[in-house]
């Protein structure tokens, strides 16, 4: 290796560790650069969604090393191998069902049942996965709003202190965001780095478009979201027995988001506790989940625009 090579080399370590320790890195790939966090460690996904200034919590995409790490997580249907197959490593992201045992955190996909996942072609990408060995969540590295960064000056300038390390690997080749397409059932979810024409000609006929703008930017309207089976109740103090109190700050409750009243923390326990809070109402035979007031700061606006979600009136009970 030459003496730039071994410098590269060793940065590229020092981002693996710094996001085996629960870092955010900025890493090029072939599309745009990503803001990189361990997609199984709930807080450092939450920095994330704390860094982009994001309004709610949408779904990230995760980005694995190989197919067989992209299996452990999601579950391939035979279109889905296929088109990993033939366009893997590089800019198609899968949306495919999550796999049983699967090690994300809730936050990764915003409670939804699904994963955005994908291989990503550039060698600095790869080198930086191969050496995580854990599926790292990625949304492109800009500010909720700002265009999306495709060197590595735009995120230093977009996102400055709140990257932990910013790898360089130069411009990106792609400089879009990658084809995000869904299998089950088949619909372009986004266009992309990679041509829709390229996949219709794989598959041998058509894909609907499903790229209705502000579709996918607020999972809580899916049906697929997760909402709990009981109904919630927010801006609960004090608890009134009839119902499983959750938390936060002062308010002790019978699980808390964050002792500390700390909201990235919150964050980082939203959905997992939600699912939690759900088990122990039923355990209890109770119908109801009180939440406490959580601040309108931070990413406390997008915690409670969850939670308003999962609060609102439902049309059936599952
Ligand atoms: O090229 C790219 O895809 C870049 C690089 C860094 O890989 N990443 C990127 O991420 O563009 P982001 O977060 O800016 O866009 C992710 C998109 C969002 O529109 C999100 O709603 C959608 O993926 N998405 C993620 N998970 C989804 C899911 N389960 N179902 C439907 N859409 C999903
Ligand atoms: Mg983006």
């Amino acid at each position: 290796m030459s003496a730039t090579e071994t410098r590269r080399h060793d940065e590229m370590l020092q981002a693996a560790d710094r996001l085996r320790r629960g870092g955010l890195v900025a890493f090029p790939t072939e599309t745009v650069y990503g803001l990189g966090a361990d997609a199984t460690d709930a807080r450092a996904v939450a920095r994330v969604f704390a860094a982009k200034g994001r309004p709610a919590f949408n779904p990230l995409i995760v980005h694995v090393g190989d197919l067989a790490a992209a299996e452990r997580l999601a579950v391939f249907d035979p279109v889905a191998r296929d088109l990993a197959a033939r366009f893997w490593p590089g800019p198609l992201t899968l949306v495919l069902r999550l796999a049983e045992g699967h090690a994300l955190a809730p936050l990764v996909t915003a409670g939804l049942d699904t994963v955005a996942i994908r291989v990503p072609a550039a060698p600095l990408a790869r080198d930086l996965l191969a050496a995580v060995g854990r599926p790292v969540a990625a949304p492109s590295a800009n500010r909720s709003g700002q265009v999306s960064a495709t060197r590595a000056a735009h995120v230093r300038e977009g996102l400055g202190a709140d990257v932990d390390l910013v790898l360089d690997g130069g411009p990106c080749p792609v400089g879009l965001e990658s084809t995000i397409l869904r299998t089950d059932p088949l619909a372009l979810l986004r266009e992309g780095g990679l041509a829709a024409e390229a996949i219709e000609a794989a598959l041998g006929h058509a894909v609907p478009r499903d790229v209705t703008p502000g579709k996918v930017q607020a999972p809580g309207q899916l049906s697929s979201h997760y909402a709990p089976n009981a109904a919630v109740r927010l801006d609960v103090v004090d608890a009134e027995g009839d119902a499983v109190h959750i938390g936060f700050g002062p308010v002790a409750g019978d699980m808390t988001l964050s002792a500390t009243g700390d909201v990235v923390e919150a964050a980082a326990n939203l959905f997992d506790m939600l699912h939690r809070a759900d088990a122990l109402a039923r355990a209890r035979g109770l119908a109801r989940i009180d939440v406490a007031p959580i601040p309108e700061v931070g990413l406390g606006r997008a915690i409670n625009d969850r939670l308003r979600r999962a609060a609102a009136p439902r049309i059936a009970q599952p």
